[in-house]
C-alpha cells in the first residue's frame, strides 16, 4: 500500500497542474505581466498565510496538526517586508481580497478552528508547494522585476530556517506518513487538499480577470 505522503501527492497531481497552468500564473511566469499583478498576488497571500498561521499558534500541541506547525516555516513575516518593498509603507491601508481571496482563508480559519486535520491538508497544500515549486516562481520573480537575489521583494520563498529544502520536504512526508488519523479520516485530508487546490485555482481567476494580458 502507498504511504500516505504518496496518495495525498498523486491524489492532487491534476489539481496541481491546473493550478501550475492556470493563465494568470502562465502569463505572470511568462513575463507577460506587470510588477503590480505581483505585488497584487502577493496581498492576497497575507491573507492566506495569516489565516495560516494565527491557526498554528493555537494548534502547535494538537496531536493531529502540531506536529507540522514549525515557527521555520512561518510566512507572513516575510510577506509583510515583501509588500512594505512592493507597495511601499503605508501598504497596510490598501491591502485588499478578493473575494476569492477571503474564501479560501475563510475555509483555512474553520479547519484550524474546528478540524486539525483538514488544517493539515492546508498546510501541506501551502508550504510543501513554496518549498517546491515557489523556487522556480522566486528565480522568475527576480528575472522579471529585477528583485534582489532572495531580497526584498521575494523573501516570501526563502526559508531562512531551512538549510536543506529536500531533507525538510523528507521529514515532512514522514510526518504526512504518521499523521493520528484513520482511513476514512485520511480520505477526507485528501478531499481537502483538493479544495484547497481549487480555492488557489479560484484566486488565480480571480487575479486572471484583474490582469488579462490583451491580444
Ligand atoms: C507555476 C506554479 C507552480 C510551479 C512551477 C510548481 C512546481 C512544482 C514542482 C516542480 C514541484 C515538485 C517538487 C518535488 O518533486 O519535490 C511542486 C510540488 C508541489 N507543489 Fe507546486 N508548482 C506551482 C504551483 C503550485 C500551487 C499553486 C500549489 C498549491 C497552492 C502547489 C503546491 C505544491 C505541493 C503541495 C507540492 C508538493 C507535492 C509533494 O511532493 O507532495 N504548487 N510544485
Amino acid at each position: 500500500m502507498d504511504s500516505f505522503s504518496t496518495v495525498i501527492r498523486t491524489a492532487s497531481h491534476e489539481a496541481h497542474v491546473e493550478a501550475e497552468t492556470s493563465t494568470f500564473m502562465a502569463d505572470m511566469l511568462g513575463g507577460r505581466l506587470g510588477v503590480d499583478a505581483y505585488a497584487r498576488y502577493t496581498e492576497q497571500l497575507w491573507f492566506v498565510y495569516e489565516a495560516l498561521e494565527a491557526g498554528a499558534q493555537r494548534l502547535a500541541g494538537d496531536p493531529v496538526a502540531g506536529p507540522f506547525v514549525r515557527p521555520e516555516l512561518f510566512r507572513l513575516g516575510a510577506l509583510e517586508r515583501d509588500l512594505a518593498h512592493l507597495r511601499g509603507p503605508g501598504w497596510r491601508a490598501g491591502l485588499s481580497a478578493l473575494p476569492a481571496t477571503r474564501a479560501y482563508a475563510e475555509r483555512v480559519r474553520e479547519c484550524a478552528e474546528e478540524w486539525p486535520a483538514g488544517y493539515v491538508a492546508h498546510h501541506y497544500t501551502r508550504y510543501l508547494g513554496d518549498l517546491s515549486g515557489g523556487q522556480i516562481i522566486r528565480d522568475r520573480a527576480e528575472r522579471t522585476w529585477g528583485f534582489e537575489k532572495k531580497g526584498d521583494g521575494v523573501r516570501f520563498y526563502v526559508f531562512e530556517g531551512i538549510g536543506n529544502p529536500a531533507a525538510f520536504k523528507r521529514g515532512y512526508r514522514e510526518l504526512l506518513d504518521a499523521v493520528h488519523a484513520d482511513e476514512l479520516e485520511k480520505q477526507r485530508i485528501v478531499g481537502e487538499c483538493k479544495r484547497a487546490f481549487a480555492l488557489n485555482t479560484g484566486v488565480f481567476r480571480g487575479l486572471g480577470e484583474e490582469f488579462a494580458v490583451s491580444a
